[in-house]
């Protein structure tokens, strides 16, 4: 064992530190979906940091925990050290923004990308016990993978023992087909990564997820429940949606209907676009713009309509999951962007669980 181990082993907890098992500052913390993961594994949260003053209200109102409106490109790492709580694991978690990474950035530059070497200078200059880091599988080759090592080199230069894997999502019952790099970095040895719950036969579909949820039409809202709304089609995209299939795409579609921008040779690859969900599968992975029927496979498996923003919370967050106060209007577009953007709260469970039994392996 080495040493970090020992005086983890030796730490003294009061009796109300022992109800956690460490506590949580959340940089790029978005609505929460990964905090609430910890949350629920019994971890304490104490501090989510975002640019975007909307994650204030799920991220609170979900966590228990302070909103910090911070960038994290300029905060003093001091205003995150002394909001961990004092004799338990310090855990530092961050899913940076994933678009500078994601294949949807078609090779334009996006800065952002940056804020990941912010993430490692922040976890050099606080030391905290455990980090979490996640993000999209992508990072892993970006800038020829320089990026990437680079933030595992710093890990390592500072001591900490590093491992990684890809998580697909419907391996931990999550019934969204996104895979997530996920990686962990510990003081106290190597952490492993989360284990797969779920096997093929046994993923969780869109029919179990949605399949109760009651009927709509294109623009609709149901007045019983605020998420349940979907965007309005023109009558020309009524039309498309009525001619697309599940798991398809455009090119199930007559000739007539295909949009221009698919006609033209740079269109064409473009194939996973304007087709239906399907009941039997996992759901696509949600994007910030899922409400749409244009933007991926969003359309409802039989309804003509693009999935509401409670078919997209549903596979992403608990149902309760609250993401503005009651009564207040619901703005599709930045409720979209929050839903989108959330790590899904069952695979923020399974980090969370891996760290439980790393730090319980670690103490013995
Ligand atoms: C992928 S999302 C994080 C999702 C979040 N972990 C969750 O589970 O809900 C990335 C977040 O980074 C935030 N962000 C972007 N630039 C930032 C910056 N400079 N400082 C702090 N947060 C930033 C965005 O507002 C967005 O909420």
């Amino acid at each position: 064992m080495n040493q970090a181990a020992v005086s983890l082993k030796r730490r003294p907890r009061s009796q109300a530190q022992s109800l956690s098992y460490g506590s949580v500052v959340d940089l790029f913390c978005g609505a929460g979906g990964l905090s609430h993961g910890f949350k629920l594994e019994g971890f304490d949260v104490v501090a989510g940091v975002d640019i975007d003053e909307k994650c204030r209200f799920p991220f609170e109102t979900n966590n228990d925990a302070p909103f910090l409106p911070l960038d994290v490109a300029s905060i003093d790492p001091k205003e995150l050290n002394d909001r961990f709580v004092p004799g338990v694991p310090r855990i530092l978690v961050g899913c940076a923004p994933c678009q500078p990474f994601s294949k949807y950035s078609q090779g334009r530059e996006d800065g952002r990308w940056q804020l990941l070497e912010h993430f490692s200078r922040l976890i050099c200059e606080i030391k905290p016990d455990i980090v979490s880091m996640e993000n999209v599988p992508r990072l892993q080759k970006f800038k020829d993978a320089s990026v990437f090592h680079a933030f595992v080199r710093a890990l390592r230069n500072n001591d900490y023992f590093v491992d990684w894997t890809v998580a697909y999502c419907p391996d931990f019952g999550i019934p969204q087909s996104r895979s997530r790099l996920v990686l962990l970095a510990s003081r106290y040895g190597p952490p492993g990564v989360p284990t797969p719950t779920h096997t093929t036969e046994r993923y969780v579909t869109v029919r179990q997820t949605i399949g109760s949820l009651k009927p709509l039409t294109a623009g609709e809202a149901d007045a019983d429940d605020p998420l349940h709304r979907c965007s309005a089609l023109s009558s020309t995209n009524v039309t498309r949606m009525k001619a697309s299939k599940p798991g398809g795409s455009w090119r199930d579609w007559d000739g007539d209907l295909v949009t221009d921008c698919h006609r033209k040779e740079s269109g064409q690859g473009y194939s996973s676009v304007y087709g239906r969900m399907e009941w039997d599968q996992p759901a696509p992975t949600m994007t910030t713009q899922f409400f749409g029927f244009g933007n991926g496979r969003f359309g409802h498996p039989e309804q003509d309509r693009a999935i509401s923003l409670r078919e997209g919370v549903d596979t992403d967050v608990p149902p309760d999951y609250a993401f503005v106060p009651e009564g207040q209007r619901i703005e599709m577009k930045s409720v979209g962007r929050l839903i989108g953007n959330a790590v899904p709260v069952d695979l923020g469970r399974a980090i969370a669980r891996r760290i439980k039994d790393h730090l319980e392996e670690c103490s013995k």
